[in-house]
């Protein structure tokens, strides 16, 4: 399945910070469980590169991607280990045109139409909002939405489950990110139940969302 179709299918992307193999595997267990196949497994850490490779390995029904990029080194790196997806918290026009050249698909972070114009210039056309409550929220998503109808927004950055229906119902947003699906303090004490409680209750207001729009 093409990664975007996935992550619109599947409304919500943790955004994850994971610190080893063993960790990633639980962490991605658990997401798989609850619906939510698609990872951000964020460049915070120096185990990014070997977690997504493991990732990748071990479950190819996940689609994981490498957040937090910055520089086309990193994008390379995440690459190599088998990232189906690059995300970056800002517009950077360098790191555009090496993702174009590696044909990778690369959802940059905007927050003005200023960083929209920049991406479209450079054939993007799925942008990461980002930090989505700090920039005005769903508010400025309604606002950028009839002068850029061609983009989709993945809003992220202080979203929660409270707020997550008000993002989905905009036509302009596929999907929405967030590490408030992948809590360290569970990770770290693996509590899956939780963790999967999480996701689920997501899972299940995308759902909602969804059918409350089509019909
Ligand atoms: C990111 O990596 O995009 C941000 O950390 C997401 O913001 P959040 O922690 O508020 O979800």
């Amino acid at each position: 399945m093409e990664v975007l179709e996935a992550m619109e299918r599947a409304g919500a992307i943790p955004i994850a910070v994971l610190e080893d193999e063993e960790e990633a595997r639980f962490f991605a267990d658990a997401m798989r469980k609850a619906g939510l196949p698609v990872i951000e497994v964020t460049f915070r850490t120096a185990a990014a590169a070997e977690v997504i490779r493991y990732l990748r390995q071990v479950d190819p029904q996940l689609i994981i991607g490498a957040g937090t990029i910055l520089t086309p080194a990193q994008a390379a790196q995440a690459l190599q280990a088998g990232a189906q997806f690059i995300v970056s918290p800002g517009f950077d026009s360098e790191l555009a045109a090496w993702c174009r050249s590696a044909d990778v698909l690369l959802i940059p972070g905007v927050a003005t139409p200023s960083e929209v114009m920049a991406a479209l210039r450079h054939g993007l056309y799925t942008l990461k909002f980002f930090p989505a409550e700090a920039m005005g929220g769903t508010k400025t998503l309604e606002a950028l939405a009839p002068v850029f109808p061609q983009v989709r927004f993945i809003p992220t950055g202080g979203i929660r489950l409270s707020n997550l229906a008000d993002y989905l119902k905009l036509p302009n947003v596929i999907a929405c990110g967030g590490t408030w699906l992948a809590d360290r303090r569970l990770i770290r004490e693996r509590r899956a139940d939780a963790l999967i409680h999480q996701a689920q209750e997501a899972r299940a207001l995308v759902e909602q969302i969804r059918t409350e729009i089509i019909a």
